[in-house]
C-alpha cells in the first residue's frame, strides 16, 4: 500500500473545506510497486517540499520502497522539514522526539530528517541532538537509497551538499497526495534574492532552471493521466530563464531561450483543456509579459500570488526586497489593466526589525489600496545567519507583533469579504477537485480567480468544468448552485 501523511502550510489553511479535504482520506493511494520494503514520508512546510516529497518517493521506489500510512509498519521514516520560521523546526522537533521513542522498541527502524532543517543544521541533528540516522538537504535525494545503507551497515549518514545544476528533471514524481486532477510541477529550484528574513537561499542553494523539454513531458504526461490542472511551482518563478543569461542575453544562439512568460506559454498550449497556475512570484521581477501572457490565454489562470511583506518602503529595504510600496501598487495597477478580472493573494510579515505603528499602519493602508483576496500572514521569526539576524535586532516585543498580526488578520478577513460579496450573483466557471468533507452531496472546486465555491452534488464529478452561480458568501467559504458543464 502507498500513502502519504501530510500537514498543511498557512498558505493551504486559507480555506476549511480545503484543509479537511487534505486531512481526510482524499489522499489518493497509487498501487504498490511491489516493493519489499515500507517507507513512511511526512511533510512540512511549502508546496516546494511537497513536491519534492514526489521525488523521493519515486527515487526511492526504485530501490524497492513502497511508502504507507502507518508509521508502526515502516522500515524507513522520512520527515522533508521546513525551517521558514522557528515554529515549524520546533514542529518538526516534537515529532523526531516521538520517532526516538519507537526506535527504543524498534532499534532497526531509520529514521531521517530531509529539506530545510537538514540542510539548515546538518550534523548538529546527528551529533548534539541524536535524534536522526540519516540527514539530507533538499539536492541530496538521489543519494537516499546509498544513505539508508549506509545506516543498515550501522553508520549515521550525511548528505547536505547543494549542487548548482540539480533540478530532478529525469526523474517522473510519484503523485502522492494527489486528487487526480490537480498537480504541481517543478520549474526551477533555489533562490539568489537574499529577503533579509528568509533562510531559503540558505537552505536550497542558488536559482537553476529546469529544461522546458522535461517540464512539457511532465505535463504530457499529466494530461494523458486525466489531471486537469497544473502548478508551476518555484521560489521565485519569474527567474525562470532557459539559455538565457540574468540580464537576457542569449547564451547559444543555435538553441530556444526562454523566460517564464515564453515557458507558461509552452505548457498553455500543451492542451485546452489543462489549467495553468504558478507559484510564486516576486513583485520585482513580475513582467508585463507574464501578465499579458496570461491575459491572452483562456487556460492560464487569472490569479497572482505577489508576496508584499510590508507595505513600508523603508522596511522593504531593510527586507532587502528591492522594491519600493509605489513599485508594488504599481505593478498591482498594471496586473489590473492588464487581467480585469484577476484575482490577488500576498504574504505580509508583522513586527520585522525596528518596525514602527506608522509603518505597521503602512502595511494596512497597502492592504486597503489593493483589498487582497487572501493573504498569508505572519508574526516575523528571526532565523540563524540570515542578512537580518547578522544586521537587525528583533526589537519588535512578541506582544506587539502578535497585536500587529492579529489587526492584520482582522483587516484582510473584511477584504476577503468584500470580494467574495462582490462575486454574488454571478457566474464562474470552476474546475471539480473533489468532495467537500463536510457533505457528501456537496462538491468543491475553484474558479480561475483561485476562489473556492461549494455547491450540490448533482450530476457533476471530480474532473468536471461547470458553471456555478455565487448564491452566499462569508469571508472564508462560498456557495452557489451548478448551472451546467462549462
Ligand atoms: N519570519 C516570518 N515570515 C517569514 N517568511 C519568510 N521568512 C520569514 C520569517 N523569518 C514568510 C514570507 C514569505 C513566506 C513564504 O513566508 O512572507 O513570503
Ligand atoms: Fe525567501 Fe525572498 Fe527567496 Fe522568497 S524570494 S524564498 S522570501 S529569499
Amino acid at each position: 500500500m502507498v500513502s502519504f501523511a501530510c500537514l498543511l502550510t498557512v498558505h493551504d489553511l486559507m480555506n476549511k473545506d480545503i484543509i479537511e479535504e487534505f486531512q481526510g482520506s482524499a489522499l489518493d493511494i497509487p498501487k504498490s510497486t511491489g516493493g519489499t520494503k515500507k517507507l513512511y514520508l511526512e511533510s512540512y512546510g511549502c508546496q516546494m517540499n511537497f513536491s519534492d516529497s514526489e521525488i523521493v518517493a519515486s527515487i526511492l521506489s526504485k530501490d524497492g520502497f513502497d511508502t504507507t500510512q502507518d508509521p508502526k509498519e515502516a522500515d524507513v521514516v522520512l520527515l522533508n522539514t521546513c525551517s521558514i520560521r522557528e515554529n515549524a523546526e520546533i514542529r518538526v522537533r516534537n515529532k523526531l522526539k516521538q520517532f526516538n521513542k519507537v526506535k527504543k522498541d524498534k532499534p532497526e527502524l531509520v529514521v531521517g530528517v530531509l529539506g530545510c532543517m537538514a540542510e539548515r543544521l546538518k550534523i548538529q541533528l546527528l551529533d548534539e541532538e541524536k535524534l536522526v540516522d540519516i540527514v539530507a538537504g533538499p539536492d541530496a535525494y538521489r543519494d537516499l537509497p546509498n544513505l539508508i545503507e549506509e545506516v543498515n551497515d550501522g553508520r549515521k549518514a550525511v548528505n547536505v551538499l547543494l549542487s548548482r545544476e540539480e533540478t530532478y528533471e529525469d526523474i517522473s514524481p510519484v503523485r502522492l497526495d494527489s486528487n487526480g486532477i490537480s498537480a504541481f510541477i517543478s520549474i526551477m529550484r533555489g533562490c539568489d534574492n537574499m529577503c533579509s528574513f528568509c533562510v531559503v537561499p540558505f537552505t536550497r542553494g542558488r536559482e537553476r532552471s529546469r529544461s522546458p523539454e522535461s517540464i512539457i513531458k511532465e505535463v504530457e504526461s499529466l494530461v494523458s493521466s486525466s489531471y486537469k490542472e497544473v502548478t508551476l511551482l518555484g521560489q521565485n518563478v519569474d527567474s525562470y530563464r532557459w539559455n538565457m543569461t540574468k540580464k537576457g542575453e542569449i547564451i547559444d544562439p543555435n538553441k530556444p531561450s526562454l523566460d517564464f512568460a515564453d515557458l507558461m506559454e509552452m505548457v498553455a498550449l500543451v492542451s485546452p483543456e489543462i489549467r495553468v497556475r504558478f507559484s510564486t512570484s516576486h513583485p520585482k521581477d513580475l513582467t508585463k509579459k507574464v501578465a499579458v501572457t496570461m491575459a491572452k490565454h483562456e487556460n492560464i489562470c487569472n490569479y497572482i500570488h505577489l508576496p508584499v511583506q510590508s507595505g513600508n518602503t523603508e522596511l522593504l529595504s531593510k527586507m532587502n526586497r528591492n522594491y519600493s510600496r509605489e513599485w508594488y501598487l504599481d505593478r498591482i495597477s498594471m496586473i489590473k489593466e492588464t487581467i480585469p478580472d484577476v484575482g490577488l493573494s500576498t504574504d505580509m510579515i508583522s513586527g520585522f526589525c525596528s518596525e514602527t505603528e506608522e509603518q505597521h499602519k503602512e502595511s494596512m493602508s497597502l492592504m486597503e489600496d489593493v483589498k487582497f483576496h487572501f493573504a498569508y500572514m505572519f508574526k516575523y521569526s528571526e532565523r540563524p545567519k540570515t542578512l537580518a539576524e547578522r544586521k537587525y535586532e528583533d526589537d519588535v516585543p512578541e506582544k506587539v507583533k502578535a497585536k500587529r498580526l492579529q489587526e492584520i488578520i482582522a483587516l484582510q478577513s473584511t477584504h476577503s469579504l468584500y470580494q467574495n460579496t462582490k462575486m454574488l450573483g454571478k457566474k464562474y466557471k470552476v474546475l471539480i477537485e473533489g468532495t467537500s468533507k463536510r457533505s457528501k452531496e456537496e462538491l468543491y472546486g475553484r474558479t480561475t480567480q483561485n476562489v473556492v465555491v461549494i455547491f450540490g452534488k448533482e450530476k457533476y464529478k471530480k474532473g468536471d468544468y461547470v458553471i456555478t452561480e455565487i448564491e452566499s458568501c462569508t469571508a472564508g467559504t462560498l456557495r452557489g448552485k451548478a448551472l451546467g458543464y462549462a
